[in-house]
């Protein structure tokens, strides 16, 4: 909310979110997947989508790769507009989140701080956060090469791929870590299903 404050006032709405989510029977939270491409963030996202959908609960995935084709389709991968990408992410997130819906958020978002303002626009609005990080090494990230940019990137056709010429910063203190030992993306979702609920 640092923009508030000059010409700008913050409109409260006259429904209260106790009453919104109360209403729906669910709080809503965010789910935020971080991770090298090829790492496995979107499959496991999608479907912790469709346990969490077919459970009855509303959720929505905001997919880092989709999100570039059309809200972040100005945005290339240069540090600055990775910080924006993760920034707007975050506070679409907070929105779905608000309105009480799980919102699942795949992006391989590489900085650390970035990821901590995630938490930090969450946490302000008193919405619950998690990281959850897909701890994929990049030897089987480079093998899978689902979209052959790894290819690209060790060839110079691509410069600043993450993982090979530009930085991941791993999280400190994740709320779930996942590796390619935990099974299918079915058998980690289940996992962020159980963090999920613990946490009600
Ligand atoms: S982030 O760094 O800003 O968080 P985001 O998750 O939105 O990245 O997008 C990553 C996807 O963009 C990758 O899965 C890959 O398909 C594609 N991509 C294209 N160029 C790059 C690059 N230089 N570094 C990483 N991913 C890239």
């Amino acid at each position: 909310m640092s923009k508030i404050g000059s010409n700008l006032t913050w409109h409260s709405n006259n429904l209260s979110r106790k009453e919104r989510h109360a209403s729906l029977g669910y709080t809503g939270a965010t789910i935020w997947f971080t991770g090298l491409s090829g790492s496995g963030k979107s499959s496991i996202a999608s479907a912790t989508e469709k346990l969490i959908v077919t459970s009855g609960r509303p959720s929505y995935l905001l997919d880092g790769d989709n999100l570039r084709l059309g809200l972040n389709e100005d945005l290339n991968f240069s540090a600055k507009d990775r910080h924006e990408n993760v920034r707007r992410v975050a506070e679409v997130a907070r929105l779905f989140a608000d309105a009480g819906l799980v919102a699942l958020v795949p992006l391989i978002s590489p900085y650390r701080e970035d990821r901590e303002n995630a938490r930090e626009i969450h946490d302000q609005f008193g919405l619950r956060f998690f990281e959850v990080f897909v701890d994929t090494p990049i030897e089987v990230c480079e093998e899978r090469d689902p979209k052959g940019l790894y290819k690209k990137a060790r060839s110079g056709e691509i410069k600043g791929f993450t993982g090979i010429d530009d930085p991941y910063e791993m999280p400190n203190d994740p709320d779930l870590i996942l590796t390619p030992e935990n099974g299918l993306p079915e058998d980690g979702a289940k996992l962020v299903l159980q963090l999920l609920e613990m946490s009600v």
